[in-house]
């Protein structure tokens, strides 16, 4: 099933440049194995003729749809059902107080559908998916775009088969089973988890939702830089904030940022600040060496989303820093622990580990002095807490557990200094 795709001039190889039609190949440039990762080309005249932000200011559609014109579906009848995206952007009052920032932004992506950002990614290539008429789809994941493929899968009744490592929080596991996924639990690393999975699409057939290797899911991801554009009156921020493990989401970020270049809805291009765990720090340490080659690691962070020994969207997360001005940071576990007690305690905003690493990268350059408190910063949080409890719980220690009586309150009480009024 071909539809046409008006608005797309055809797929880029990130590596060599080739060009390619949008039907010509499923994934990735062939003359790369599986490493040419495709970049979405749209035609932007073509676009601006028929989108405007006057346009977009009176439709209420509250999801990544209404950007649909800068996506590469077609299909309206391919789009999935559940509202994602479109997440609030919060004025963190108290936050600004406490760390001296006067126009920080937090931008909670743990509200979407299955809690995380990954929805925006997958609700693109299940539409894609249904676009091409493929019935079954397949994904290696830390845990978040596999079960948020699992519950947009869900919402229109499509197949999947999803390998995780055996390491992926409880949470998460179950989300992928009571969406009734196929979940392949793999004695190994997410990144083996990853190789077995583009084995198994080829295989069988199934249409892969592959990070880097997809080249729809970077389209998806674009989405929250329209809307924290959109959401600050088209005045863009100075720095985006963001967490970094395989690297598709900060690439993402980019595209829409260039995209809003592109047709002239933007004057300036954010510094995109990709944060790494200590532990998971490849494109920090490629950033640093100036290179776009990786030398793989063991990951070691409790932060699981983020805990990649081979980021596989290098070249466009590497990119992304470089040509926006932006740097790579490392949080340590300590760090990002301590900055999902903060931003909660501050902002009420529970995000797992990976999603408040990107707060942990703010707090740290603040301490280094290397923040200007009258900057515009957005700090996108990517996961809600909820998916890892554990971690939840180790950052803030137990309750206090006392026996059904008066007296065992009024000894905690005393041992808390409060005397009874
Ligand atoms: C909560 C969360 N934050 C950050 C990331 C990092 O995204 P990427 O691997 O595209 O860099 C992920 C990816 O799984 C995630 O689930
Ligand atoms: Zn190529």
């Amino acid at each position: 099933m071909t539809v046409p795709h008006d608005n797309v001039l055809g797929m880029k190889c990130v590596l060599c440049g080739a060009e390619y039609r949008m039907d010509e190949h499923p994934y990735v440039c062939p003359r790369h194995g599986n490493e040419g990762i495709l970049d979405v080309v749209y035609d932007y005249d073509y676009i601006r003729k028929r989108f405007s932000r006057e346009a977009l200011a009176q439709d209420r559609t509250p999801s990544i749809w209404r950007y649909l014109p800068l996506l590469p579906v077609a299909d309206s009848a391919a789009i999935p059902p559940l509202p994602v995206g479109w997440t609030p952007l919060y004025p963190a009052h108290r936050l600004r107080e406490q760390l001296g920032l006067r126009d920080l932004w937090i931008k909670d992506d743990g509200r979407n559908p299955t809690a995380s950002f990954k929805d925006r990614a997958s609700a693109v290539g299940v539409a894609r998916a249904r676009e091409l008429g493929r019935p079954i789809m397949t994904a290696a994941s830390t845990g978040n775009a596999a079960s948020s493929l699992a519950g947009i899968a869900a919402s229109v009744g499509m197949t999947t088969y999803i390998f995780v490592p055996e390491t992926a929080p409880q949470a998460k596991i179950a989300q992928l089973l009571i969406f009734g996924a196929n979940v392949i639990m793999v004695r190994g690393t997410y990144d083996q988890a990853f190789d077995l999975c583009l084995e198994a699409s080829a295989r069988y057939g199934w249409y892969s939702r592959n990070t880097a290797y997809n080249p729809y899911l970077s389209e998806g991801k674009k989405t929250a830089s329209l809307e924290i554009c959109e959401q600050l009156g088209w005045d863009a921020p100075d720095r985006i904030f963001v967490s970094v493990g395989d690297g598709c989401i900060i690439g993402g970020l980019w595209k829409g940022l260039r995209d809003l270049r592109a047709l002239g809805w933007i004057e300036r291009m954010p510094k995109l600040m990709g944060v790494q765990a200590e532990g998971s720090a490849v494109l920090y340490n490629a950033w640093k060496a100036g290179t776009e080659e990786i030398t793989p690691i063991v990951p070691t962070t409790l932060a699981d989303s983020i805990s990649v020994g081979i980021p596989r969207d290098r070249i466009k997360a590497l990119r992304a820093v470089r040509e926006t001005g932006g740097e790579y940071i490392t949080v340590s576990d300590e760090e990002i622990l301590d900055a999902m007690r903060v931003l909660a305690r501050s902002a009420a905003v529970f995000g797992e580990p990976a999603g408040v690493a990107a707060f942990a990268g703010l707090r740290k350059m603040l301490a280094e002095g290397r923040i200007n408190p009258d900057e515009k910063i957005v700090v996108l949080v990517t996961g809600n807490g909820l998916k890892d409890v554990a971690s939840a719980i180790k950052a803030t220690g137990k309750p206090h557990l006392i026996d059904p009586t008066v007296g065992d309150l009024e000894a905690l009480m005393r041992s808390l200094g409060h005397a009874a009024g």
